[in-house]
């Protein structure tokens, strides 16, 4: 884990970033989407991005992508400008090495830079990964909601988690 490299997402990245989202799909622990993506529409959701909802990536030794990370809209009015949502996973081979946190840690950054005011994200009470991951990097555990999604047939907590960005300067 000490060679890696983290930058923000090129055309190029597609075909990786949509098969580690197909893997996050599969693996039922991330989202409540269950329709795996075709490169083509993860294309489209690539370019068709405003300016300020980055997308960022994690190459490891190799210099293949290994996990990425997404700044997304939280809310389209313009009172909630200030709000971004945030979507991460890593490739499944590579989960619990500390991937994760460095690519995590520079999508902070980056909203930062991109002048957003807070980020809040969603995820799924039996995320264990996923809520410490976000917990060692200050973010706030707002509150659950009970039996809230639906996925298989099974209703799902949902942890809403926030990081208010202006806090740390
Ligand atoms: C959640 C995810 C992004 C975390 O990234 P990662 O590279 O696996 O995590 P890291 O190795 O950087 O570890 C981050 C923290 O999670 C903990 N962790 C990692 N794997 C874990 C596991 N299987 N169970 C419990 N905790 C785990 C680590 O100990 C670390 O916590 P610490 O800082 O308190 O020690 C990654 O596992 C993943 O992509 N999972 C599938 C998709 C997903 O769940 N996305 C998030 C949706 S909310």
């Amino acid at each position: 884990m000490d060679d890696f490299r983290l930058r923000l997402a090129r055309e190029d990245d597609i075909a990786a970033i949509t098969k580690i989202f197909n893997q996050g799909i599969e693996d039922r622990t991330a989202t409540l989407e269950t329709r795996l993506r075709s490169v083509e529409e993860m294309e489209e959701w690539f370019v068709n991005r405003a300016f300020q909802y980055k997308v960022a990536v994690i190459e490891d030794a190799t210099r293949h992508v290994r996990g990425w990370a997404s700044l997304n809209p939280f809310n389209a009015r313009c009172c909630y400008s200030g709000v971004a949502d945030l979507s991460i996973y890593i490739a499944r081979d590579y989960r619990g090495k500390g991937f994760g946190l460095k690519l995590l840690d520079f999508v902070v950054s980056t909203a930062r830079q991109q002048g957003f005011h807070k980020i809040v994200l969603h995820a799924f009470d039996f995320n264990d990964a996923g809520r410490r991951l976000y917990k060692s990097l200050g973010f706030r555990e707002v509150g659950i909601y009970m039996e809230h999604g639906l996925l298989d047939g099974r209703r799902i907590n949902v942890v809403i988690m926030e990081k208010i960005l202006e806090e740390e300067g």
